[in-house]
């Protein structure tokens, strides 16, 4: 997609549609209320007589209006300029792009009175993720991307930034989406050394002799019963000035299908679960954004890729596993993998000397019983870290919520073969499965990210089609911007 600012008054831009952005509660102003003027003051009467409700998201069309060159102005609701913010404009320009883009429309227009460089950014952000669908394998497609779009506001590195994170967003849902029988372990190790290529970051294969050598028998066991071979990708960006210089660590839950195993799973749970590589999708899109714009710190990406199948080869309830860490698992439910998956990517990120860890994985359903479905739940073992990530997400416009970790959540997880089991009880699984995971990150500071809820969406939201969302690859490029 082609997007340049532009200085054109949105009544002579040559442009297959407007989208005016209207805020709630206040009087038009700048090109906006030129073109209500132009318009004889049809916006503002609309807004007026309450056939048009401002409200973030809200849409409505106006066609063929008198003097203005572009057919369609798309009027979009951004509710209380008080209460405007990255997430209100990502989600409200996500509409007007989701919506005009049922139809293919090579060039379209946007003007609003919005100013400062994140709004702008998300505002862009939103545009290329609304107008781009998930129907990877349908011959025709519901939804056509713009070709061009022109903005009337001059903030060309918002402009930039916003269209890169936003491409990024989409690499994620691209991948959550595709079909698990194609997006295999290695398959998507290679989508990562692709992205690595294409953007200059350094690129590292673990295979499965070198996982072998590497002792990473967690993972191994998980990918036990599947003829998909596993591995782990690693995508290095050092954009500090000294490979010396900390590094950040982005650990990936990448399970690319979860049938559960042997404990497997009833078949209408298992139909999102190619969704379950999520957690490595939202890392090789947040890797991707973050070299895009060039940010001065070192980011390791580690990808863990597995399939989870039932098989004569599959591992087993009652198994000890040895982890890379040394610590035995006795395992309890094998459809308890994204932990054991991501027990050995932690020790490697451990033992590579990286200064903080963040992981993400589409972890446990009782995340989202916790949290709803739009909510990241944080786990963490070092708090100040957790209020970096908290506060970077909220710069986004995204939306995490700290769980306790509290020692007595330990306990579900003694075993009595082995050092610890892979399931507690039923109460607090989001919780337990963090507590599990503590047991691999040593001392650095860690937050867990469990994204089984926003990672996916089962029904399209005004803003984004359905399947994989890309959540947290805005929260992801926010960390990376106030590192130190
Ligand atoms: N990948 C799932 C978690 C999940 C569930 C993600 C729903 C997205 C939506 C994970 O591997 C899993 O199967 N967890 C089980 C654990 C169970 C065995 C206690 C779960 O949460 O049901
Ligand atoms: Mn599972
Ligand atoms: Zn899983």
């Amino acid at each position: 997609m082609k997007i340049s600012s532009t200085t054109t008054s949105p009544f002579q831009i040559e442009a297959n549609a407007l989208i005016v952005g209207v805020f709630a509660d206040e009087s038009l102003s700048g090109a906006v209320a030129e073109l209500d003027k132009h318009l004889g003051g049809k916006i503002s009467r609309i807004v007026e007589s309450q056939e048009f409700d401002p409200k973030p998201c809200q849409t409505t069309r106006l066609h063929l209006a008198d003097g203005v060159t572009a057919p369609i102005i798309e009027l979009v609701g951004l509710g209380p300029a008080t209460q405007f913010n990255s997430g209100v404009a990502y989600r409200a320009f996500g509409s007007a792009a989701k919506s005009l883009s049922s139809t293919a429309r090579k060039h379209i227009a946007v003007y609003a009175k919005i100013k400062t460089a994140p709004v702008v950014e998300a505002a862009i952000a939103g545009l290329i993720v609304g107008c781009h669908g998930s129907d990877l394998y349908r011959s025709e497609k519901k939804q056509t991307p713009f070709e061009q779009v022109s903005i009337g506001i001059d903030l060309r590195d918002a402009i930039r930034s916003g269209q890169i994170i936003g491409e990024s967003i989409n690499l994620t849902r691209d991948l959550v989406n595709a079909s698990p029988d194609r997006l295999y372990p290695l398959a998507f190790a290679e989508k990562a050394q692709e992205v690595c290529s294409e953007s200059g970051m350094e690129f590292e294969l673990w295979n499965q002799a070198k996982l072998e050598s590497e002792k990473c028998g967690a993972l191994l066991a998980v990918a036990q019963g599947s003829d998909r071979k596993p591995c782990v990708a690693i995508m290095r960006y050092q954009g500090a000035e000294s490979p010396d210089a900390p590094w950040l660590a982005l650990a990936g839950k990448g399970v690319t299908f979860d049938s559960g195993g042997l404990s497997l799973k009833p078949s209408d749970s298992m139909i999102t679960m190619k969704g379950d590589m999520g957690g490595a999708g939202t890392v090789v899109g947040a890797m991707q954004a973050i070299s895009g714009l060039d940010l001065p710190i070192n980011v390791v990406g580690l990808l863990g890729l597995v399939e989870n199948m039932p098989s004569a080869k599959a591992f087993r309830p009652s198994d000890v596993l040895e982890a890379r860490n040394g610590k035995t698992i006795e395992i309890i439910n094998t459809d308890a993998e994204g932990r054991l998956v991501l027990a050995d990517v932690l020790s490697i990120a451990v033992d590579m000397g990286v200064d903080k860890i963040i992981d993400l994985a589409t972890l446990t359903g009782a995340c989202l019983v916790a949290l709803g479905p739009d909510v990241a739940g944080a786990m963490t073992n070092d708090s100040s870290w957790c209020e970096t990530v908290r506060r970077a997400a909220d710069t986004a416009g995204e939306q995490i919520w700290e769980l306790p970790m509290f020692d007595e959540f330990s306990d579900q997880l003694k075993s009595d073969v082995a050092d610890i089991k892979n399931l507690g009880t039923r109460w607090g699984g989001a919780i337990t499965a963090g507590k599990f995971l503590e047991n691999f990150v040593a001392n650095v500071p860690w937050v867990h990210l469990d994204i089984a809820g926003p990672a996916f969406l089962e029904k399209p939201k005004s803003w984004m089609d359905v399947g994989g969302t890309g959540a947290l690859v805005r929260t992801l490029v926010e960390v990376a911007r106030t590192w130190h």
